[in-house]
Formats: C-alpha cells, sequence, structure tokens
C-alpha cells in the first residue's frame, strides 16, 4: 500500500528474536541483558498469520532477522510457511552467519530466496573484539556453504567502527573480487549502544577503495529489496552496496515497515512509533479489524528520520538494536 507521501510500502523485516548468540559492540551491551521470555515473544503461528494479514494489505517481501534469527528452534518451518503464503514471493534472511552452515540447507529447501551475512572484518582477532565472544571461522564455512547454491541471493553485511576495523575496507572487498558474492557497506547509525562508538561514511570508505582498484561504476541493476546503492568494479566479480542512513538518507524512497520480536508494528526504525499487534491479537481482534489498525499505521509512517537531531526526544527509538532487528 501506498502512505502519506506516497512511498510503496511492500516490505517487511520481522525480527523473530531478541536473542543473539554475539554482543557485538555497537548492537548490544556486554553486561547481562534482559530478553523477552517465551510467552512475550511472537509465535510463528503469530508471526505466520500476521504475514498473511501483511499479504493482503501488499506487503509481499519479507525479511527475517533478529537478534540473530538462527538461534531460534526450526527457522525451515517459518521460512517455508511464510512463502507459501499468496503474494508473498520473497522471503529472506539477515545472519551473522554462525549458525549457518549448520542450517542453510534446510532454509534453501524451505524456500529461502536470500542470506546477508554480517561480517565485518577477516582477522580473527578484530572479530573477537567488535563481536566479544564469535569465531569468525564458523562464519566463513557458513558463507562458502551458502554459495554452492545457485539460486540464493548471498550479500555479506559490514559496519566499519573507528579504530577498530576502519583500516581492513581493503581486505573485505578482496572477499568479492572471484565471486558472485556482493558487500554491503552499513553506515553505524546511532541507535542504541551504537551512540557510543563513531562510524566510518560511505565517502570516506569510497575514497579508500578507489584509491587502490580504481573507479566505482554506478551498477544500476537492484540486487536486493533493500535501499542499497550498488557499484561495480573492473575486474571483480561481486558488487559493492552501500546502505548510509546517515550520510545519505534514502528516507524518501523507504519501501519497509518492521515487526519485533515482541510484536511491536514499527514504522520507522527510528520512532518508538507504532502498534502493537500481539496485544491486539490476544485481545480477540478480527482480522479485518488488523487490517485497519495496520493501514492507518502504515499511512501514518514518519517521513524521515533525524539521526541528525537531538537523540533524546521522547519519541525516538530507546532499544537496542538486537530487539528491533536492524
Ligand atoms: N548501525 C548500523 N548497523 C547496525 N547493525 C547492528 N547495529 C547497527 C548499528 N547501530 C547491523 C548488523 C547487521 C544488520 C542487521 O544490522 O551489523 O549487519
Ligand atoms: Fe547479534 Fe547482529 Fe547485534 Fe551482532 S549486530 S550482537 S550479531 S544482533
Amino acid at each position: 500500500m501506498v502512505d502519506i507521501y506516497e512511498r510503496e510500502i511492500d516490505y517487511i523485516r520481522i525480527s523473530i528474536t531478541d536473542r543473539c548468540n554475539l554482543r557485538c559492540v555497537y548492537c548490544m551491551p556486554e553486561e547481562k541483558i534482559e530478553c523477552l521470555s517465551d510467552n512475550e515473544v511472537l509465535s510463528y503461528e503469530e508471526i505466520i498469520y500476521l504475514c498473511e494479514v501483511f499479504s493482503k494489505l501488499g506487503i509481499s517481501k519479507v525479511k527475517i532477522t533478529g537478534g540473530e534469527p538462527l538461534v531460534r528452534n526450526d527457522l525451515s518451518y517459518l521460512v517455508k510457511n511464510i512463502k507459501e503464503i499468496d503474494n508473498i514471493n520473497n522471503v529472506t534472511l539477515t545472519t551473522n552467519g554462525i549458525l549457518l552452515e549448520e542450517q542453510i540447507d534446510s532454509l534453501v529447501r524451505s524456500g529461502l530466496d536470500a542470506v546477508n551475512i554480517s561480517i565485518d572484518t577477516l582477522d580473527e582477532f578484530t572479530y573477537k573484539n567488535i563481536t566479544r565472544i564469535g569465531d569468525i571461522k564458523k562464519v566463513i564455512r557458513g558463507i562458502d556453504k551458502a554459495l554452492e547454491y545457485e539460486n540464493l541471493l548471498v550479500k555479506l553485511n559490514c559496519v566499519m567502527i573507528n579504530e577498530i576495523n576502519d583500516k581492513q575496507i581493503l581486505e573485505l572487498v578482496e572477499m568479492i573480487r572471484n565471486k558472485d558474492l556482493s558487500i554491503r557497506f552499513i553506515e553505524l547509525m546511532p541507535i542504541g549502544v551504537g551512540k557510543q562508538r563513531k562510524g566510518v561514511s560511505e565517502n570516506e570508505i569510497r575514497k579508500v577503495i578507489e584509491k587502490k582498484f580504481g573507479k566505482l561504476n554506478q551498477f544500476n541493476e537492484s540486487l536486493g529489496n533493500g535501499p542499497s546503492c550498488y557499484y561495480s568494479l573492473d575486474k571483480f566479480k561481486g558488487k559493492i552496496g552501500f546502505i548510509s542512513a546517515v550520510s545519505h538518507k534514502f528516507c524518501d524512497k523507504c519501501n519497509r515497515i518492521r515487526l519485533t520480536s515482541s510484536g511491536f508494528l514499527k514504522t520507522c526504525l527510528q520512532y518508538d512509533k507504532g502498534i502493537d499487534l500481539k496485544k491486539l491479537i490476544s485481545e480477540g481482534k478480527s482480522q479485518e479489524e488488523l487490517i485497519e489498525s495496520i493501514k492507518n499505521a502504515i499511512y501514518n509512517k514518519p517521513i524521515e528520520n533525524k539521526f541528525f537531531e537531538i537523540y533524546s526526544h521522547e519519541n525516538f527509538e530507546q532499544h537496542i538494536m538486537s530487539e528491533i532487528g536492524g
């Protein structure tokens, strides 16, 4: 459906858990975090039901995120059931890749169309620094295994952080030289603990890449559902994308809404604005009533994020990224 600013909203990101098997410094605090209890998290049946409702409002693409979605049991069951809904033709996953090697086969068999794997460095030591507990070898094996599936689109997500991995841009780009794999540099967003870190801007990253590998040529084909602008490099098989929510706002082209693991529908990443769908379901609201509420929320989606403005405003997002799903 179309919102008040005439943006076509056809894509939903669904966080299926706020739990994660890593603790990335820009996403989660190190100390004990209060996670939702099992009955506070949307059940698979609730998610499937809500996807049916969203599909009736023109949502045709679903991204499954977390926390880390692969820590939840039997994710292929969910993928298969969402994929079977009329009008939903694209189901994709964002993961940290730790558990990918063992699950990718059943996910692909259930109809998964694409996977985005977060890997901010190729260096074992830096990976530990960023994720606090992760073993990068598992992620690399997950990426290699994912690349074996011809019909699965595989992309890497990299967040560059000042003084942590900002000198490793070129090694990451090397990953795509001979592979059918694209890499996206995501600008660090000032959300939750992300506010305590300094990111590297798209322009700085582009400069480093172009100095070493030559001009980044604009690549006009779309490689997914999101706001990434892609570029090609001579002699490189894979493409390079930038998701620059801070320096190159893409709110005017925003096509997405988000569902948190507790069942809250968010119409903009940065605002707390939205509706508690889990509550509406538990109150026994009919499908027509749900559709009306969702229609109204989407129609009134905020015009843009305000990452450059004061963060303490009461309407702004106060949650950590792992609760929202990126
Ligand atoms: N800014 C930008 N990206 C973030 N992610 C998590 N927290 C932040 C943040 N503050 C990224 C992860 C993952 C994606 C889902 O979101 O690295 O790739
Ligand atoms: Fe987990 Fe992803 Fe957050 Fe890292 S960025 S802590 S992998 S949810």
